[in-house]
């Protein structure tokens, strides 16, 4: 199990990527709103002036027009222009719309006289290159008599509009590339992260195997050597102890001490029990070497059951698939694993349970397989010894080995196969066996 306590990737991609778009989105939005601002700021200035300057000659131009003092209006329209050079037109109206006296570009926009007539304050009309600006002229009975009328350049409006805009495309191009490139360079961080950590677990998983290999190498040659000179000496015992059986009815020994045949029995037992071990430590040394020939799994199952003593109290339930085809395998060899697998159960169950055996031909990520499964309702194994359980002499048990489940995995690898355990403490565990024979390769 990988315990990941900070994975700079998917940090990256879960914080980083949205934080870059939403700052990026945050600049465009800002510089958008502060463009709008100083043009709305501009205009507002524009309309200041035009409004101001055209009430102002309203004012000063109420006596000049009733006396029709035609030159110093003129010398009034002079000075206001000069004043301002944004100013294209200053003019005064009759109340039919009509030019009294004025400078500039005649006012083309259609000026209602029912409407100028009853003006009360100034009004100003926007158009897209100009504004004008109207302000009523009061006689001294407060009677509208005509209209002054100013119309102001926008051309400098405009021109910072179009900058703007400009600006505003610079600076949403220039954002956008740089998130580009920084998504890039984090996308390319990422790989090159990745790529990274898989070079290194693909090191680390070489490093493990060939340590287990190793480890595995050496465990063999010590079992094979202790297994072979243990035997020679065993064999002798059990000459031995025939011999002894054969001379007792002769001699009247039982009758003087009848314990002589319990301790008997208990040396046979013992010489079994060791025969069993130095078989174990003999087999985990030519776990590699395989014979195959053509098997049918269902009746290796059973004959492996056959050759076990189950206990009473333990009940032995078996459910194999018809149609799986006899396969190339080492029986021999396979016959030990489902041997070693059914007394792991029989062993995990010492108050009795049942042992699940099943065959099945299953189809996994496209592949078919052959998946052989021991599941009891012993003791299971706990979190910690589950990464244990395989290595070779681990073992809970009093007289264990340790090397049962190493010689499996030994074997089915040999076959090009898996195993799997699952196991619920205090419920029991599962062993399934998985074959990828290539005549099943769909
Ligand atoms: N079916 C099972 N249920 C519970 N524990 C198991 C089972 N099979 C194996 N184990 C555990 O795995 C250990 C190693 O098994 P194995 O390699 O066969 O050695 P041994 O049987 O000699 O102990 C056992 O000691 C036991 O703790
Ligand atoms: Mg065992």
């Amino acid at each position: 199990m990988m315990t990941n306590v900070f994975n700079p990737i998917r940090f990256r991609r879960v914080f980083v990527l949205p934080l870059i778009v939403f700052l990026a989105c945050f600049v465009i939005v800002l510089s958008w709103w502060t463009i709008q601002l100083q043009l709305n700021i501009s205009e507002a200035d524009l309309n200041r002036l035009g409004t101001i300057t055209v009430e102002n000659l309203s004012k000063s131009s109420v006596s000049l027009l009733t006396a029709n003092d035609f030159e110093s209006l003129k010398n009034v329209i002079a000075l206001v222009k000069e004043k301002e050079a944004d100013i294209l037109t200053v003019e005064f109206l009759d109340l039919k719309g009509k030019k009294i006296i004025g400078d500039g570009d005649d006012i083309k926009l259609p000026l209602d006289p029912d409407r100028l007539k009853f003006m009360k304050a100034t009004e100003i009309h926007k158009n897209r290159y100009f504004n004008l600006y109207l302000s009523p002229i009061f006689d001294k009975r407060a009677a509208v008599t005509g209209v002054s009328a100013i119309l102001l350049s926008k051309d400098k409006l405009n021109t910072m509009n179009r900058k703007s805009k400009l600006l505003f495309v610079l600076i949403v191009f220039g954002v956008v590339s740089f998130n580009v490139f920084i998504y890039q360079y984090l996308v390319r961080e990422s790989l090159r992260a990745y790529q990274l950590e898989r070079a290194f677990n693909d090191l680390k998983n070489l490093q493990d195997r060939i340590l287990q290999q190793e480890k595995m190498a050496a465990i063999g040659r010590l079992a094979s050597g202790v297994g072979h000179e243990l035997r020679n000496p065993l064999g002798a015992i059990k000459n031995a102890v025939y011999y002894i059986r054969d001379a007792i009815p002769a001699s009247n020994l039982l009758e003087k001490d009848p314990t002589v045949s319990e301790f008997l029995e208990m040396i046979e037992t013992e010489i079994k029990n060791s025969t069993e071990i130095i078989s174990d430590l003999l087999d985990f040394s030519k776990v590699g070497k395989l014979h195959p020939q053509l098997i049918d799994l269902g009746g290796l199952l059973w004959e492996a059951k056959a050759i076990v003593d189950v206990p009473d109290g333990i009940e032995i339930r078996e459910s194999f698939s018809k149609d799986i085809a006899p396969v190339q395998a080492d029986p021999v060899r396979l016959r030990q694993v489902f041997l070693n697998l059914i007394v792991n159960a029989i062993q995990a169950m010492p108050k009795g349970g049942t042992l699940y055996i099943s065959t099945e031909k299953v189809s996994r990520n496209g592949r078919n397989e052959i998946q052989i499964t021991f599941k009891d309702t012993g003791t299971g194994i706990s979190p910690e010894n589950m990464k244990k359980i395989f290595e070779p002499l681990f073992t809970t048990k009093d007289r264990g080995t340790g090397l049962g489940l190493a010689i499996c995995q030994g074997i089915v690898s040999a076959h090009g196969g898996k195993i799997e355990v699952r196991s619920e403490p205090g419920n029991g565990s599962e062993f399934v066996i998985r074959l990828f024979p290539p005549e099943l390769r769909a």
